[in-house]
């Protein structure tokens, strides 16, 4: 089968008419989402909210005659248009796909005009679908609380089997996209059950996995890349999926066959799946934590073990992630926690992921931490203290991952120009000459250049034409290091 887009034209920045509404319209239903998630009703915020979603329906319905919400697979389609991934909606198409696989949705058409009250009433369904019920049942469910509302402006459809669409003209860029959606999407549910106290299985986070192996064994820079992504309030999630990222690339790197890429993929994606059981409110306090606080902060390590335990899976325990569940924070120097009482020698997994670890958690700006510290200070970090407890063979061969600048740090180059990290130069011998994108321009100006510079490239008389003289704080400068990958 194959999928027409509809263009109905472009704007200047090339994007699709129908690309740009269908965008706004799943952008505005994750907006409401969350606005009732977080308010009463009657709250202005949820009433904006609702509005703006009525308003981009409509627009999407007098572009295309109607309006149409598809799920198929682990892509959407809002009438014959499939959703791009970019970097700044690819947590708004997470979180509706997410929505629709939960509430057992294939779909809904918009087939008459809407007011606010309709928007409520699948919203609140579509927040606490009935779990209990098999997912066939779901959306009958749906369609009888509608129809007694007496709402007559929605049509539900089941879900559609994805065997069938063809994995089309995807790029290198966008299969990397799809592959972080769909592991953030896993991750999400599987941390949510878990929260809830029902046990998802894991049978889609191992193919979660799978495609970020893939990804990392053909295309690893795009899969990296994506892991400067820094989303606040979901970061529990893209903090577990950067870190399997992260670690797959460095397994990959120490030599680790597909097998065990995937076993350690897995564990690092799971590494605080103990955290579902650490009470929300303590996850997300802002400002430092008192003893008792951090003491039970703490008991993730441990709590992982038994909510990997709790896990339906067959005979096939995942018994290399209770181990880094309980590991991963245990330092090599065993300062760290839990105690251990008896000597032990730490697996090469957790040792990889406590690296992978360390880095993303320190690179993001979160609850307790407003101001990230630079990728490099990071990496420096780890090779010379110590006392973070870090195995050094595994930070070396990190840092050989990342080169000395890692994907994401902002530089000042010897022209007195700015210039954001993009890649880690392929040849591994110049570690300290990455893939640039310039920012400005040796006067501070600023540029629009999409062209990727090379620090090894030369000028005629056989000089680096730039190189790195330090490395600055982006929030100093106002920039948005995601603008960089989109
Ligand atoms: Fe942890
Ligand atoms: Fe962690």
């Amino acid at each position: 089968m194959s999928t027409p887009l509809a263009i109905t034209g472009s704007d200047q920045s090339g994007e699709p008419q129908a690309q740009r509404t269908a965008r706004a319209f799943v952008a505005a239903l994750h907006g409401a989402v969350r606005a009732v998630r977080l308010y009463p009703i009657e709250n202005s915020a949820v009433l904006r909210g609702i509005a703006e979603l009525g308003n981009a329906a409509e627009r999407v319905a007098l572009a295309d005659g109607q309006c149409r919400l598809r799920r198929i697979g682990d892509y959407l389609f809002v009438n014959e248009t499939r959703l791009r991934l970019t970097l700044d909606n690819y947590a708004a198409v997470a979180h509706v796909l997410g929505l629709l696989r939960e509430a057992g949705l294939g779909g809904v058409d918009v087939v008459a005009p809407t007011i606010a009250r309709a928007w409520v009433v699948l919203i609140a369904f579509l927040q606490s679908p009935p779990l209990d019920s098999p997912e066939e049942e779901r959306l009958e469910q749906l369609s009888e609380r509608v129809a007694l509302a007496g709402i007559t402006c929605f049509e539900f459809y089941p879900p559609v089997d994805a065997s069938d669409l063809e994995e089309t003209e995807l790029d290198a860029k966008e299969r990397a996209r799809q592959t972080y959606v769909r592991s953030l999407d896993v991750t999400r549910e599987v941390m949510t059950s878990a929260r809830l106290g029902r046990n998802a299985g894991l049978k889609r986070v191992k193919r979660a996995v799978q495609g970020i192996v893939d990804a990392i064994l053909t295309d690893a820079a795009s899969l990296i890349g994506l892991t400067t992504l820094r989303e606040f309030d979901e970061y529990t999630f893209v903090h577990s999926v950067n870190v399997s990222i992260l670690s797959v690339a460095l397994g990959r790197r120490l030599g680790l066959t597909k097998p065990q890429m995937l076993d350690l993929g897995l564990a690092a994606l799971l590494h605080d799946i103990g955290k579902s059981r650490i009470p929300l409110d303590l996850l997300n306090k802002r400002g430092s934590l008192d003893d008792g606080e951090r003491a039970i902060l703490q008991t993730h390590t441990w709590q992982g073990v038994l909510t990997l335990f709790a896990m339906p899976t067959g005979s096939a325990r995942p018994w290399r992630a209770m181990t880094t569940a309980y590991e991963h924070h245990m330092r090599i120097d065993f300062t760290g926690y839990p105690k251990a009482y008896r000597s032990r020698r730490l697996s090469l997994y957790s040792n990889i992921i406590a690296v992978a670890d360390g880095f993303d958690a320190a690179t993001t700006t979160r609850v307790y931490q407003d101001v990230p510290w630079s990728p490099a200070d990071v990496l420096r970090g780890m090779r010379d203290n110590k006392r973070l407890g870090l195995d050094p063979v595994v930070v070396k061969a990190f840092i050989n991952l990342t080169g000395i600048y890692p994907v994401g740090t902002l530089v000042v180059l010897d022209s007195f120009a700015l210039a954001m990290v993009v890649a880690v130069n392929p040849d591994p011998t110049a570690m300290s000459r990455p893939l640039v994108r310039m920012i400005t321009d040796d006067q501070g100006n600023r540029l629009q250049d999409l062209h990727v510079y090379d620090l090894t490239a030369c000028d005629p008389s056989g000089q680096f034409e730039y190189t790195v003289i330090r490395t600055e704080d982006p929030q100093r400068y106002g920039i948005n290091i995601s603008d960089y990958f989109a």
